[in-house]
């Protein structure tokens, strides 16, 4: 895959505002769903009136969750503008836009002052960042030390990924550029982070993959305008990361660290 760091950025940032991902993924855009961010969330810690960053927050559902479960302000981060202008109506709806805001800005350089925030989640999108090593500093950067972070991603052996998974579209779609769980950890490390624990969460991965898959065989039989003619190579995508997952060289994990 050759693709131009700029190139595999827009296409995320498009990739996940479209219609298309909502019909085939939902409100979410990661395995596990609104239950599985509960579950990171509690890892972060309740601290009332603290902010939380929420990087990629894609359209804000799980920025809108944190203020609900945690009860304290968000700032969610996002490449894509109508990703961030739809999340901020749908804070205004929930009546949370008082606690929660967005901001278009790049992971791999945030938007955000140094050392200012308590908490930090990133879900299911450090594997479409080009710049890995840069995302890590600046999640590390802004990080008051001792705060928490939850990083959740999708992990991969990526020396043992057929070649359907190794395309622009496989990147876009979290696969091309997943690391194995031990290169993230170290990545973290390096970015003056301290790892306390980590979890796998491969089963949210493959009911993920079955639900993409039951919308891609809708669309295949109703034919909505909606995924043009992606139908043949998202199941061909799914039927592959099917595979890689049974294989143990495909997985979601996730990863509790505190800032040195
Ligand atoms: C798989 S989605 C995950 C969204 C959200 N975290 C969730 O779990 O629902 C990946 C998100 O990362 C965003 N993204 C991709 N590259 C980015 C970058 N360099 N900086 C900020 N956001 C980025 C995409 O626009 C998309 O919303």
């Amino acid at each position: 895959m050759t693709a131009a760091p700029v190139e595999v950025k827009s296409c995320c940032a498009a990739a996940y505002s479209s219609a298309a991902a909502r019909f085939l993924l939902g409100d979410s855009f990661h395995p596990g769903g609104s239950q599985l961010t509960s579950k990171l969330i509690r890892q972060l810690g309740a601290e009332s009136g603290s902010t939380v960053v929420d990087v990629a927050s894609g359209l804000g559902t799980s920025a809108r969750q944190l203020a609900r479960e945690l009860g304290c302000h968000v700032v969610g981060v996002e490449l894509s503008p109508p990703s961030v202008a739809g999340a901020a109506e749908a804070a205004a709806e929930a009546g949370l836009s008082g606690r929660v805001r967005f901001l278009v800005g790049d992971a791999e350089a945030l938007p955000l002052a140094d050392c200012q925030h308590g908490r930090r989640l990133c879900e299911c999108a450090l594997c479409t960042f080009p710049d890995k090593e840069a995302a890590a500093c600046e999640l590390a950067r802004v990080l008051r030390p001792g705060a928490r972070l939850v990083l959740a991603d999708i992990v991969a052996e990526p020396d043992r990924l057929p070649h359907e998974l190794r395309s622009l579209a496989a990147w876009v779609a979290c696969v091309a550029d997943a690391r194995p769980v031990t290169e993230l950890s170290g990545l973290l490390e390096r970015a003056g982070f301290v790892i306390e624990s980590v979890g796998r969460h491969d089963g949210a991965l493959a009911r993920l993959l079955d639900r993409v898959d039951a919308r891609l065989r809708t669309a295949a039989l109703v034919g909505p305008d909606v995924l043009g003619d992606g139908v043949d190579e998202g199941r061909e995508l799914v039927h592959a990361a099917r595979e890689a997952l049974s294989e143990g060289n495909l997985g979601y994990a996730s990863i509790l660290a505190r800032r040195a």
